[in-house]
């Protein structure tokens, strides 16, 4: 049985005052709950949330990564920097990485390569435009990358990783994939699993839904057989985030 996890991404918001006030609101209404919970916060705020969620059982997560362990590569952040200060998880490929930043499958593969090898979690953002739906490739098109972000990682290493299928047309728009055509993807992103390793270490791997995730809709998407759980981008900023981690009723 996977353990679901819910991991919000707070993308470029809340200073370190601001991060402080939230991690405080937050952390006694998200702890200890069924699933595991991840904060993923900018760089600048790393420190003090691994500090104020020590004893908790909250984990700290990264935006992004350097493939490079060190040397000249300005403004860049390493894994094993991300390793010393406690930080636990580091999503990878984002779509607005992938959109803003020029991200490709191939620098997603090298930082979930380098990610692992220091024993950081990857959380793999895959998912398609509203183009690629309307043409019927999505499936197609979520494969290739899950392919690419996945060569060269051995089954045992993959076992430990998350997969996050984001809609790129459902993050930030309010727009929710129905908790069939999510399903309908994560169930399509376990079968490539179970062809690249196989159908043992496919069903270990945990899948995500991201995309407009609120208190109103996560518990349809969580309780969803290849759901295992959500990466929650606005949402996770507001006391509806409490919510969401307590999708189902005790
Ligand atoms: P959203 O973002 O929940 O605000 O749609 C999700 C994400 O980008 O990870």
């Amino acid at each position: 049985m996977r353990r679901k996890i819910i991991a919000g991404n707070w993308k470029m918001n809340q200073t370190p005052k601001e991060a402080e006030a939230l991690i405080k609101d937050l952390k006694g209404k998200v702890d200890s709950v069924d699933s595991d919970v991840v904060f993923c916060v900018p760089y600048v705020d790393l420190k003090l949330a691994v500090e104020l969620l020590e004893g908790t059982s909250i984990a700290v997560g990264a935006q992004n990564v350097h493939a490079m362990d060190k040397g000249a590569y300005t403004g860049e952040i390493s894994a094993l920097m991300l390793k010393e200060i406690g930080v636990k998880y580091v999503i990878i490929g984002h779509s607005e990485r992938r959109q803003y930043f020029g991200e490709t499958d191939e620098s997603v593969n090298e930082k979930v390569k380098k990610s692992l090898s220091v024993g950081l979690i990857p959380i793999i953002c895959v998912g398609e435009s509203i183009v690629q739906r309307k043409q019927g490739v999505t499936i197609d098109f979520v494969r290739v990358q899950t392919r690419i972000a996945l060569l060269g990682v051995p089954a045992e290493d993959a076992q430990r990783l998350v997969i996050a299928y984001e809609p790129i047309w459902a993050i930030g728009t309010g727009l929710t994939a129905t908790s069939g055509q999510a399903e309908e993807v994560c169930a399509g992103i376990r079968r490539f699993l179970a062809e690249i390793y196989d159908e043992e270490t496919a069903s270990k791997i945990r899948i995500q839904y991201g995309g407009s995730v609120s208190g109103a809709n996560a518990r349809e998407l969580f309780e969803m057989p290849n759901i295992d759980g959500g990466l929650v981008g606005g949402a996770s900023l507001k006391p509806e985030f409490e919510k969401i981690v307590n999708y189902a009723p005790r």
